[in-house]
């Protein structure tokens, strides 16, 4: 089945490559997080959350917990200074505009269970929880609705979201061959292993410096500037090492205006840091979202139609609209596609992005019901995809800038022992468990936005690159150093690269897998133009090897540097760029038990030149664990009686941990796009994890014939 060729070209999971370059500082202990920073004079806020879902504040008692050891101050919608500039809804001029982003101790109003009702403020973390004990609210209570779609009719259309049709409406009714059925996937939370945290410190009345959780510490420090209405250079965000984010840092929450609000009141730097179960409701997390596919083709495999409806949950004071419909628009070459999409507005806080976003959850649902209409047709899974292959971008007709998922599907079949595989399900056993294989593909765009970098060669050889995006876990400066490294032909020892600072310059925020091709662009030209500026300074037209300590010394020059603004061309405009992947899955079922265990994972992505192929790897190996956590155990569970959170902790919120997890292995197509970027680089932290939910509950079909279409795929629902 597969070409020797591709094999060669395939990066094999035990690639060699530079490790990261922040590596050693993180596993010593030396990178300093947010919550792990000591300012002089600080003190520590904790947040009391409502435990009602719905109504309003009828009386706050303070007075024990002012009176409490070490307690500085408590904050409540009675005594808090009004944010001059809250963040304003993103549809103010509509009539049903929704009050926006939640305007911490505003008012008395209770929009979902653990909205933050009080800050304490103590001189030592474990006072500040205890005297947060003290604080008793009553309530007005209102009837409170947390219950999630179950089909279109409760929800609104987003604010920049109408139903599509490409050729005729619901065409799939009219294939002679052809299913429909409904998939959920349940509230998921990021979960990241650090917890968000802030550090806020008026440096003068109108000064604030933060240290912060953020995916993009500019972004970060124009939403603060907002908020109090300062400018923007008065705010500087710190955002040296993230601790994984996975969306839940895209954005200001109300506990990062919080904090900012209790420094300003106590006169002193003021550290809160969110608890396991704050994360729930202080952050956003993964939508529930009820979805459902009708699909219809040929006897002989040729897509007739897909309809892809799907209802989402959102709070009742934002709206929150991601893309799980975006994936039948364009996975496939189908003439006829009917998309809807309605959002809930429940009693929970605003949900947000996480790791591919809408996309991974219309992956679930798309490629379940491929794989089902497989089955109806009697045809391999690929087969099928293949017969269904998009040469061009069937939503907005374009080229594609590049697309080699076919070659991905042979190298991961291969790899994986498709050959193997019976489309008989609950066909095969292997030492009393039932074995299946399942596959799933994921789509995401490929994106390039403006950054940039400064470049600074010193007198001794050492390269100094600067720019303020944050990494959260990728190895963005792994990356960035192997890109310096090969355009200036230096060891990458020599080189350094400094981030997640605000006053850097202009880098947008680590999000939407774009972070490689954005600021590898501005790192890309940076070196360019350095270069030639040392091409210069010889004057030889640059033929041999440049010897850049010699030419400093020779010039008498104490360093050379370059500040480089790079951004897309018209290619970025002209193609359709998108990067691509396949996960394949071997799964085991215990028939008794219904314990799924994950046999072999193989994942192939096609996101052009692979730049560091050890973080490359990783970043798909992190996101098929994130796809076998979304696919086996993760859902967030509101008690709808309260619409409070049973399992707002990680003993009961369950993710994948070592024993879950099998040796993962992550090929790359590894071609380049020749038109996105200049290292020809796709983006890939999405397409790790879109498609593996999916590939997960495929190949537990094909082991037990059981069809589980509401995510986790639970023992439960196997037996
Ligand atoms: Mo990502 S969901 O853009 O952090």
């Amino acid at each position: 089945m597969m070409e020797e060729a591709l094999f060669k070209k395939a990066i094999p999971s035990s690639a060699d490559g530079l490790g990261r370059i922040d590596g050693r500082a993180k596993v010593t202990g030396q990178a300093k997080y947010t919550a792990e920073y000591k300012l002089d004079n600080m003190v520590y806020a904790v947040l009391v959350g409502s435990t009602i879902a719905k109504g309003t504040v009828a009386t706050i008692d303070t007075a024990k917990a002012i009176k409490a050891p070490g307690v500085l101050s408590v904050l409540t919608y009675l005594n808090a200074p009004k944010v001059p500039g809250h963040q304003k809804a993103k549809n103010p001029g509509k009539p049903e505009a929704k009050s926006g982003p939640l305007k911490v101790f505003n008012d008395n109003k209770i929009f979902f269970n653990g909205q933050p009702i009080a800050m304490v403020i103590a001189d030592t973390f474990e006072r500040a929880v205890y005297a947060a004990s003290l604080v008793k609210a009553t309530y007005n209570k209102e009837k409170h609705d947390t219950t999630p779609p179950k089909d279109l009719s409760r929800g609104a259309a987003p604010w920049d979201g109408k139903d599509f049709v490409r050729g005729t409406a619901d065409a799939w009714k009219t294939a002679p061959v052809n299913l429909q059925e409904e998939y959920i996937q349940p509230t998921e939370v990021h979960n990241p292993m650090e917890l968000h945290a802030i550090i806020a410190r008026w440096d003068a009345p109108d000064k604030l410096t933060v240290w912060d959780k953020t995916q993009g510490v500019q972004a970060t420090q124009g939403d603060i500037a907002k908020a109090f209405k300062l400018p923007v250079e008065n705010v500087q965000v710190n955002s040296k090492y993230v601790g994984g984010a996975f969306g839940s840092a895209l954005q200001v929450w109300p506990h990062e205006i919080a904090a900012a609000l209790g420094a300003q009141v106590v006169k002193r730097p003021v550290k809160l840091v969110l608890t396991r179960m704050d994360m729930f409701t202080s952050v956003g997390y993964r939508p529930y979202t009820w979805q459902r596919i009708g699909i219809g083709a040929t006897k002989d495999g040729k897509l007739i139609g897909i309809t892809h409806e799907a209802a989402g949950q959102t709070s009742v004071y934002e709206d929150f609209a991601e893309g799980p419909i975006n994936t039948s628009k364009g996975l496939y070459d189908c003439p006829n596609v009917t998309t809807r999409y309605k959002l809930v507005s429940l009693n929970v806080n605003t949900p947000t992005w996480m790791r591919g976003p809408g996309e991974a959850t219309g992956a679930f649902a798309l490629e379940s019901a491929l794989d089902e209409l497989s089955y109806k047709l009697k045809m391999d899974p690929i087969e099928l995809r293949m017969k269904n292959y998009a040469k061009t971008d069937p939503d907005n007709k374009k080229e594609y800038s590049s697309k080699f998922l076919d070659e991905a599907y042979k190298m991961g079949a291969d790899r994986i022992g498709w050959d193997a595989r019976k489309q008989e399900p609950a066909s095969v056993k292997e030492n009393g468990w039932l074995v299946g294989y399942g596959m799933g593909s994921g789509m995401f765009g490929a994106y390039r936005e403006k950054a940039v970098v400064r470049a600074t060669m010193n007198a001794d050889g050492t390269l100094l690159l600067q720019t303020a995006v944050s990494d959260i876990g990728p190895g963005t400066g792994t990356a960035m150093v192997l890109i310096a490294s090969k355009q200036l032909d230096i060891p990458t020892d020599k080189i350094r690269f400094e981030n997640g600072d605000s006053s850097l310059p202009d880098a947008p925020m680590q999000g939407g897998s774009a972070t490689t091709s954005t600021v590898g662009s501005a790192v890309h030209e940076a070196c360019s133009i350095l270069k030639e500026k040392f091409q210069q300074l010889m004057g030889n037209g640059g033929a041999d090897k440049l010897d850049y300590v010699k030419i400093l010394k020779d010039k008498n020059l104490p360093s050379v540097q370059v500040l480089t603004k790079s951004q897309p061309g018209p290619n970025n405009e002209k193609y359709s760029m998108q990067s691509w992947s396949v996960h394949f899955v071997k799964v085991l079922v215990h028939p008794t038990t219904g314990v799924t265990k994950i046999d072999k994972v193989v994942c192939v992505a096609d996101s052009g030149t692979i730049v560091s192929p050890k973080t490359a790897r990783s970043q798909i190996v992190g996101g098929a664990i994130g796809g076998i956590g979304m696919a086996l155990m993760e859902e967030g569970v509101i008690d709808d009686r309260f619409g409070r959170y049973v399992n707002n902790n990680l003993a009961d919120y369950h993710v994948p941990v070592n024993a879950d997890i099998p040796q993962i292995e992550a090929l790359f197509v590894n071609k380049p796009d020749p038109y996105i970027n200049p290292m020809g680089s796709k983006g890939m932290g999405e397409i790790a994890l879109i498609g593996m939910a999916a590939a997960v509950a495929n190949a537990v079909y094909n082991a037990t014939g059981k069809r589980v279409r509401d995510l986790p795929i639970t023992p439960d629902k196997l037996i």
